[in-house]
């Protein structure tokens, strides 16, 4: 299957690249490589070293035998996305590529700005290449639990059956996010309903907790094919973060009432 993993030099993005192109699929990366530059406007870095993309796709080669296409381009440029979407004609389509820190969205309304138009135009953007160049092909749209929020009832998956002055629906289940960055992603996940509505377009919309752990089969066979690892206070994910904090006998940060 063809399969165009947009954020693909990514946390996420890059073991699952080597995890698809390891079963056989013919896989290409789309990313504009925004993920490092926070690392220079920030200061921080991976605590594993990470090597560039093109070193990370020559080392898979050398070890699998597979080839993995890079294009560099951004979600927001229409024409560069057009283009990969023109040529490549994914089948499937797996959304990674968006500013993902809630802290960094709350910095200041300079990155809410900038995070919410990556993202929620960045989508857009992805829906319409879709719409116009490949219709039948499958989007996996990464979300997050933190689109739900933290209600005192059960969180069903997706929608949830409401008796409402004797009349009963199935409606999408409230969201209630709580950051510049968990509102773009509602925002997302509206937009994504609405294309799949009158498009008839075909979307899996993760609301996903938060990732841990750095190694996966792929990434384990060979120092040049690790991802990256994040353990300061803007991109560092909670256990990422306690590891390295338990490593180094430093007391845990536990945020809010910590008992999620
Ligand atoms: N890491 C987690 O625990 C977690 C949990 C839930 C959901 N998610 C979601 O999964 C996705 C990936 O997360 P991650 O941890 O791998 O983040 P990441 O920042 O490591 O990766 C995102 C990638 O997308 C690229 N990118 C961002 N904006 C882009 C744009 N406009 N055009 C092209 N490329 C762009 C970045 O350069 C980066 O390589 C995000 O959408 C995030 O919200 C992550």
């Amino acid at each position: 299957m063809r399969i165009l993993i947009l954020g693909g030099d990514g946390y996420l993005g890059w073991p699952q690249s080597l995890y698809l192109s390891g079963k056989g699929h013919n896989v290409t990366i789309f990313d504009n490589f925004m993920r490092r530059h926070f690392d220079l406007e920030r200061g921080f870095h991976s605590l594993l070293p990470i090597y560039t993309a093109h070193e990370r796709i020559a080392a898979w080669k050398e070890v699998s035998g597979r080839q993995i296409q890079l294009c560099i381009g951004d979600t927001m440029d229409y024409e560069a996305l057009a283009t990969v979407f023109r040529t490549f004609q994914p089948e499937a389509v797996v959304h990674f590529a968006e500013q993902r820190s809630a802290p960094y969205s709350m910095i200041d309304r300079k990155h809410a700005v900038f995070t919410q138009t990556n993202n929620v135009i960045g989508t857009l953007n992805v829906l319409y290449a879709m719409k116009e160049f490949a219709p039948d092909c499958h989007l996996v749209k990464l979300g997050t639990m933190g689109e739900y929020g933290t209600p005192n009832i059960d969180i069903e998956e997706g929608f949830i059956e409401i008796h409402h002055k004797g009349r009963s629906d199935v409606l999408p289940f409230p969201k209630q996010p709580s950051s510049f960055y968990h509102l773009s992603k509602t925002h997302d996940s509206h937009n994504i309903m609405f294309c799949c509505k009158i498009w008839g377009l075909r979307a899996t919309d993760l609301n996903q907790g938060v990732v841990y752990g750095v190694e996966t089969d792929e990434t384990m066979q060979d120092a040049r094919l690790a991802t990256r690892f994040d353990y300061d206070q803007i991109y560092g994910t909670a256990l990422n973060r306690f590891c390295v904090q338990a490593a180094v006998a430093y007391p845990l940060t536990v945020y809010g009432k910590g008992q999620q």
